[in-house]
């Protein structure tokens, strides 16, 4: 499918050399090049307080694309790109430089898209400069990423701070899993088969579980992780984007604020946690050392190099109740983790038993129908089914039996890009529908607050569980209480 942008835009990214920018926006922006996505005058400008030129600039985006590219770069491909380079040096903390910024932007009338590659801290000093020199035109946006708080007190600041320079319907929250292609058919499944439209409640669902599982560790992000942990670096943003998704009722149409307004609605209806109902319903992990095939894993501590303690969480899990109309009555098992087997992101959908089981003389307690959504990596649909089990015995003999969808064997002939690569481009198309609004954010927030503010993390520090395993045995055993067992 080839996609017109009629749309011409500068492309702005402070932080130019930043780890986002290497890692995830300058391959995306090669593999939109190459799939001739981007419209010809497009420019890409880095900003950054090096004091380069265009090609001291070009040769760092070459390398870093050497670097974080799975794929060999192509002459012809890396020449557009290069064309559409430029640098310009700034520090973004001193506001008067700035006007270094306009003279570049001036040479053009294209759509502006500013991307805060930087950490949160910067974004009130990079809207401060751009406000000071008049280049927050109406006609601009700005794309900005998590952590986007650690709090509803420290996300409204940012959100306020933004506010005074950009209104809302020019700020892009990106949340990658939103870019996700399984996560948007989520909305394509749901909303388009009328096989599951009308089951999909609590008169016909018993209970849901999402899985969001790495085999990784922190990856180097020491500081970053050990003040974030793994609530506000996965649930807040990805689990609770996934659930939203996979519970809020039909839009009206696919505009982005029907469909964010549906969302809130289900962040809204989260049953909050309390100091009473916390301790059955969250259990919380880091990982210790462990010896996998004969080799070594490091202990959390060991891979974030502190030799006291810590009381960061590497995994959770939760019960988690949607107080509405349609989900009450239905729990739901969310969970994520670091340092786990493999990596695995899944829902499981288990459907109530029919109400009267005539195989009851022959098989008692026959499994669930499941649908398992398989979202990364091995993307897939798999619905799980009872089926006669042929043979000429007198009696009924039933087994579940697999219906199975896998898109690289589905979807053969269609390149599947990454979340960043249809973010970008989503942002350059104006559609706000991925992308978080402002009181998602904050809901969000507001219910994880009611984790921290109901734990004493200091009396309930996470439990140690060996990497290489599913967390601490207290995850299986709080989902075995209620009769179900991890999928
Ligand atoms: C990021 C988190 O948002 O998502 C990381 O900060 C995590 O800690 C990553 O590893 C997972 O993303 P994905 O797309 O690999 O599931």
């Amino acid at each position: 499918m080839v996609i017109n942008i009629n749309e011409t835009c500068d492309l702005v990214i402070f932080g130019a050399k930043g780890d986002l920018a290497c890692r995830k926006l300058l391959p995306s922006l090669y593999k939109l090049e190459k799939a001739n996505k981007l419209s010809n005058k497009m420019r890409i400008i880095g900003v950054g307080r090096a004091n380069w030129d265009k090609n001291t600039y070009s040769d760092i985006v070459y390398k870093s694309l050497q670097q974080f590219m799975k794929i060999k770069i192509e002459e012809h491909v890396w020449k557009n790109l290069f064309s559409r380079l430029e640098f310009c040096n700034l520090d973004v903390n001193d506001t008067h430089s700035f006007h270094k910024l306009k003279p570049i932007l001036c040479r053009s009338n294209h759509l502006i898209i500013y991307y805060f590659a930087m950490p949160p801290n910067t974004f009130s000093a990079i809207c401060k400069g751009l406000g000071k020199v008049n280049l927050n035109l109406d006609s601009t946006r700005i794309i900005i990423e998590k952590p986007l708080g650690s709090s509803l007190k420290t996300s409204k600041k940012i959100n306020y701070e933004i506010s005074k320079y950009f209104l809302e319907n020019q700020i892009f929250r990106i949340d990658h899993y939103l870019g996700k292609e399984t996560i948007l058919n989520l909305i394509a499944f749901r909303f388009s088969n009328s096989l599951f439209y009308y089951n999909w409640n609590n008169k016909f669902i018993d209970h849901i579980q999402i899985t969001i599982a790495e085999k990784i560790g922190v990856e180097g992000r020491n500081k970053y992780f050990d003040n974030t942990g793994q609530i506000r670096d996965m649930v807040q943003n990805h689990l609770l984007q996934i659930l939203t998704i996979i519970t809020m009722s039909q839009p009206i149409n696919l505009c982005s604020n029907n469909i964010q307004n549906e969302k809130v609605k289900i962040l809204k209806a989260l049953r909050p946690f309390d100091n009473i109902n916390i301790h059955n319903k969250v259990v919380l992990g880091q990982y210790s050392e462990n010896i996998i095939n004969g080799k070594k894993i490091p202990s959390y501590l060991d891979d974030i190099r502190k030799k006291e303690h810590s009381n960061t969480e590497t995994f959770v899990s939760m019960k988690v109740n949607i107080d509405n109309k349609r989900w009450y009555g239905v729990p739901f098992y969310l969970r994520t983790g670091k340092r786990l087997p493999k990596k695995c992101s899944k829902i499981v959908i288990f459907f109530k038993n029919v109400p009267v089981n005539i195989f009851n003389n022959h098989q008692n307690n026959l499994p669930k129908n499941k649908i398992i959504i398989y979202l990364q990596p091995n993307e897939g649909i798999n619905i799980q089914i009872l089926n006669k089990i042929p043979g000429l015995e007198p009696n009924y003999k039933l087994d579940k039996i697999n219906l199975n969808f896998n898109y690289n064997r589905g979807f053969k002939q269609i390149e599947l890009f990454d979340a960043y690569d249809r973010l970008l481009l989503e942002s350059i198309r104006g559609n706000q529908a991925l992308f978080v609004r402002k009181d998602e954010v904050e809901l969000a927030w507001k219910w994880i607050d009611s984790i921290f503010n109901s734990f004493n993390i200091c009396r309930n520090p996470p439990i140690l569980y060996p990497s290489g395993t599913w967390g601490p045995v207290l995850s299986n055993i709080m989902i075995e209480k209620d009769g179900y067992t991890w999928n």
